[in-house]
């Protein structure tokens, strides 16, 4: 059976960070990882490059939106191609072949009767590229996932009946519990689809940086909306709507995606595929999100680490395996140089690397650097045993993408070559003139390294090879029937000496993160990077809660924001020189009149929104529940502009 994994296609409107490595490492190691075992497998990467979001980054670069788009995925393709990445295929939205396999999609979806034409009128968050409705804006205006301002657009639009799909989606779900992996993630999947699934407005009239519409539906005024079309990309790359040249990949084992884009691949896209009727993905795969130090990385932090600079100091091997080996996957993880030191230091320099380092020196001392395996089994039955059961262990965790419980697991090979050396020390040995038994030992560990090199490959591929090299054998798809699963021994060794793999890091090899301070003004990026935060249930650091500016206000004026159901303009004392202007949706709960001279919270660090075209500088505070909304106020009256926290 073939296996296809694919990873999200990145977005071209900036440089790759170390979240988009980390899903293109357990990609690329999940590939390597099905190669290894004989698997026909394939592996899809690529860029996302349509929509309004690319469209402005471009314009705000002053570049044209094809040329930045070039650039930008040029540089992911660069660099992964520098790490070694083994995709099959890198696919562009801007592909001739996806874009026409995008209209051939909409068109089945619309033969099907699964998209009409109808208008959309709703709020509009151009970050996300998503309507939503109005229940789930915050205050009336934001973006519950990213926190920025939306904005209300009315167009023409052609709809995917996502509604008709809801109880097959449903079924699936039950059907298929591990379609959404980690299980633990399913629930607020499942939770969203029994909300009610409203159809999908699928192309745009605003904008034109997009897929145009097909031909055959006379209506150049449409482009597609980004989402279909870079979801699509997953069969498109296949030859879909041109020549099906891969499509027997098709579905998917794994496909791997972040939280924060896991309902639009668990929803969405299945939908899209009942309509196409093609058959559903076996896994999806959503990660968690990487934090540094433990804070959000933010471009205004200054604490954004690329992964070219880490791997630059550290080596990508190091960064693959620290990556995989730290965090459970489905789980926040956290990038600090202290924690990736200490795994360099105690799992790959001295388990790992020292074990080689004293084959390479023992068999050079007892036996010219030539040994063989046939005593082995002589000496070392319990040992071998041991070594089986770890290697038999290891494919479980894999399937299950549980890559640092692969790790952990497989580190147990060296404890048990190390012991087996201290245990038997073949020095004391070679004195006593028990050459056989000393070189039995020797051999023993060497086999046992060949076989961890194996299973060690698709995380380290080069550094395994420079093992497998030292020990003068190769590592393949034969070598791993060999030694894994025919559980033989490799009869002769004649070892190279080759440079210390891992040299010991005495020093941060990066300049440290600067550490935020609690005034920092939150800003775009934070507020996008605390999106993850919210669809979780992650606790946060004292500095991230300081990055929100409190403070106690005082009404001064109030009157009603005339044809509005909902709004209030208010004008509130924050000790400053003048007062703020607040457009507050709280008129359904509270007069004008009573809110003047009165105290209120204000969230004073708010990028200014226009709401219905007037300014609004800051937010109120409220609590909200079935009964209404009343707001946040001091117990006892303080001074406008006092801070809280
Ligand atoms: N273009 C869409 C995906 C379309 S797939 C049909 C997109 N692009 S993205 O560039 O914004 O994000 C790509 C992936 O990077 C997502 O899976 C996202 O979760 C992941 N990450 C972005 N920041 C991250 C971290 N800080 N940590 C871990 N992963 C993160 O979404």
């Amino acid at each position: 059976m073939s296996k296809y994994i694919t990873t999200p296609i990145y977005y071209v409107n900036g440089e790759a960070h170390i979240g988009h490595a980390y899903t293109t490492f357990i990609a690329d190691t999940m590939t390597r990882y099905e190669k290894l075992k004989g698997e026909d497998a394939y592996f899809l990467t690529g860029t996302d490059e349509h929509g309004q979001k690319i469209e402005e980054s471009a314009a705000k670069n002053g570049k044209p939106t094809q040329e930045f788009a070039n650039e930008i995925s040029a540089s992911f393709k660069n660099l992964w191609d520098e790490f070694e990445i083994s995709y099959d295929k890198f696919i562009r939205t801007t592909d001739e072949d996806h874009k026409k396999g995008v209209q051939k999609a909409f068109e089945v979806m619309y033969a099907k009767g699964d998209i009409y034409k109808d208008f959309y009128e709703g709020h509009y968050c151009v970050s996300c590229e998503t309507f939503f409705p109005e229940t789930q804006l915050v205050d009336g205006e934001f973006c519950p996932d990213c926190g920025r301002s939306t904005s209300i657009v009315k167009e023409e639009s052609y709809f995917f009946k996502l509604s008709k799909y809801e109880p097959a989606l449903l079924k699936y779900y039950t059907d298929n519990p591990d379609f959404i992996l980690p299980r633990s993630r399913a629930n607020e999947v499942i939770n969203f689809v029994k909300g009610g699934l409203r159809d999908l407005s699928v192309t745009r009239t605003s904008f034109s940086w997009g897929v145009k519409m097909p031909e055959s539906m006379n209506d150049d005024k449409h482009v597609m909306y980004v989402w279909l079309d870079a979801l699509m990309n997953y069969i498109t790359a296949l030859g879909y709507g041109k020549d099906d040249a891969n499509m027997r990949y098709w579905p998917a084992s794994t496909q791997f995606v972040g939280k924060d884009i896991l309902r639009f691949h668990a929803i969405y896209w299945p939908a899209f595929l009942m309509s196409l009727d093609l058959p559903l993905p076996e896994h999806i795969g959503a990660h968690g999100w990487w934090t540094r130090d433990g804070e959000k990385m933010s471009k205004s932090k200054g604490n954004v680490i690329s992964p070219k600079q880490v791997a630059d100091a550290y080596g990508v091997e190091n960064l693959r395996y620290f990556m995989l080996r730290e965090v459970p996957f489905g789980q926040d993880g956290d990038f600090s140089q202290r924690a990736f030191i200490d795994r360099i230091n105690s799992e790959l320099s001295n388990d790992l690397g020292n074990l080689l380092n004293r084959i390479i020196g023992m068999s050079g001392k007892y036996s010219d650097f030539e040994i063989d395996s046939v005593d082995v089994l002589k000496y070392h039955t319990k040992e071998i045993e041991a070594m089986n059961i770890v290697l038999d262990s290891l494919d479980s965790f894999m399937k299950n993408m549980q890559t640092h419980r692969y790790l952990e697991e497989l580190w147990k090979l060296f404890a048990i070559g190390n012991k087996a050396i201290e245990e038997h020390a073949p020095w004391v040995k070679m004195k006593e003139d028990r050459k056989d038994e000393a070189l039995a030992t020797v051999a023993l560990v060497a086999n046992i390294l060949a076989k961890a090199a194996v299973m060690l490959h698709p995380v380290m591929p080069r550094t395994t090879n420079t093992i497998a090299d030292a020990l003068h054998f190769k590592i393949d798809h034969d070598s791993y029937k060999d030694l894994i699963l025919e559980k033989n021994l490799l009869e002769l060794f004649n070892i190279k000496v080759v440079p210390p793999l891992f040299p010991r890091v005495e020093e941060p090899l990066m300049p440290e993160a600067p550490k935020a301070m609690p005034d920092d003004k939150p800003n775009d990026q934070m507020k996008e990077d605390l999106k993850a935060k919210r669809e979780d249930d992650n606790l946060i650091e004292i500095g991230q809660f300081f990055e929100t500016s409190l403070k106690v206000g005082i009404v001064v004026e109030a009157e009603e924001v005339p044809k509005s159901k909902k709004l209030l303009k208010l004008q509130v004392d924050i000790g400053e020189d003048k007062p703020r202007q607040v457009i507050a949706g709280i008129k359904e709960f509270y007069s004008a009149e009573s809110l003047l001279n009165t105290q209120v919270c204000v969230v004073a660090n708010l990028k200014p929104a226009k709401l219905m075209g007037m300014l609004s500088e800051g937010m109120l505070l409220a609590a909200k529940d079935e009964d209404g909304l009343c707001l946040i106020r001091p117990e006892k009256p303080k001074k406008a502009g006092t801070p809280i926290g």
